[in-house]
């Protein structure tokens, strides 16, 4: 099986909002209900907030597809700039930075090396917005990930929040030198 990374475009927004409905319950930790994640999802992940984030230039979205099957398979998001939440400001060590803001893959071909392309195409195309760190939050019960991001050169700096729906959960701050 080949893996393809390419950059994402306004024609993919419908595919982004499903993969992106299928895979977020997955970061999401025991406790999360299913009405928290709906209410994320259609605040965040929707065809419409997609459509947004492929046209806003301080974003790069990145789809992952195999030879088996026509649609994408895994997708990621940056976002450039420094980030909004007083807590991430205060972890990160590097600036300028670039924000992982998703990274998810189906749950079908995890551990087959699609995330391992994915985040390679990702950190070349963060290393071409000039800066010189990369940082994410990951929920502190989310140990596959956090598994995949240390394997891929991420360190934990610090913590954070993060409101899914009525919920507020409990996020590692990890950081990258690009
Ligand atoms: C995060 C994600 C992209 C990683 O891709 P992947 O193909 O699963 O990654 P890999 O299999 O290469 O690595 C996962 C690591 O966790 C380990 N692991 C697997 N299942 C695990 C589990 N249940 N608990 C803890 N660790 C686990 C693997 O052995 C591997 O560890 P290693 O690097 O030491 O070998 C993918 O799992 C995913 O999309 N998950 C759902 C969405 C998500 O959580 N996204 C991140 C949001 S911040």
């Amino acid at each position: 099986m080949s893996e393809r990374v390419r950059r994402a475009t306004v024609e993919d927004a419908a595919d982004l909002a499903w993969l992106a409905a299928v895979t977020f319950p997955l970061a999401c930790p025991p406790g999360s209900t299913r009405a928290d994640q709906q209410a994320f999802i259609d605040a965040v992940l929707s065809v419409e907030r997609f459509t947004e984030y492929l046209a806003d230039p301080a974003r790069v979205l990145l789809v992952a597809h195999d030879d088996a099957e026509p649609e994408p398979i895994g997708y990621t998001m940056l976002v450039e700039g420094e980030p909004a939440d007083v807590e991430v400001r205060a972890a990160i060590t590097l600036r300028p930075t670039v924000e992982l803001s998703k990274c998810y893959v189906l749950p079908g071909h995890h551990g087959q090396g699609v995330s391992a392309a994915l985040m390679a195409a990702t950190l070349d195309a963060a290393r071409r917005t000039g800066a010189r760190g990369m940082w994410l939050g990951v929920n502190q019960l989310n140990e596959r990930a956090q598994g995949f991001y240390r394997r891929s050169g991420f360190v934990r700096v610090g913590t954070k929040h993060f409101q899914v729906g009525n919920r507020l959960e409990d996020d590692f701050v990890l950081e990258l030198t690009l």
